[in-house]
């Protein structure tokens, strides 16, 4: 039987009507056609369909759409402020060269976003921890550590001067 739910995603409330067995990223990708969030393994184990929910990094595959009932939901599509600005790790990932194929990049971001709100001047051990559960084939994952490790420092610069 389906139950319908109401979730907020990337600030805006969404009613959907869900199998219980439907997951957050399939109702995501394809009933809200979000498709920035990635689906790699499915089982938990690769980071790509990384959200946040109610500020927590969560694995979307693993996460059932009725879990996710009265939340807010974060995805990539809502990292940026605006459609002609990017989040500023956006712009370090892009300007350190951090994404290849791009596939883990959103699920990243959004590890990435979570560590910050956490810990705003993480060291690169603490950065390293936070990734733990994105897997890159690509880039060998120092060009990431250090896009986080900028925007972080360029985040606090730009909270200071607005003190
Ligand atoms: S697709 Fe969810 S952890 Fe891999
Ligand atoms: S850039 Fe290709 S998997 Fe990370």
């Amino acid at each position: 039987m389906k139950h319908v739910i109401t979730l907020n995603v990337n600030g805006d409330p969404y009613t959907v009507s869900v199998d219980p067995s439907q997951t957050l990223n399939e109702v995501l990708r394809e009933e809200l056609n979000l498709t920035g969030v990635k689906l790699g393994c499915g089982s938990g184990d690769c980071g790509a369909c990384t959200v946040l929910m109610d500020g927590r990094a969560v694995s979307s595959c693993l996460t059932l759409a009725v879990e996710a009932e009265g939340k807010d939901i974060l995805t990539v599509e809502g990292l940026a402020p605006s459609g002609e600005k990017l989040h500023v790790i956006q712009e370090e990932f892009i300007d350190k060269g951090a994404i290849q194929c791009g596939f883990c990049t959103a699920g990243m971001e959004m590890s990435a976003l979570h560590l910050l709100n956490k810990n705003p001047s993480p060291t690169e051990t603490e950065i390293r921890e936070a990734l733990s559960g994105n897997l890159c084939r690509c880039t060998g994952y120092a060009k990431i550590v250090e896009a986080i490790s900028s925007a972080a420092q360029r985040m606090n610069d730009a909270s200071e001067r607005n003190q």
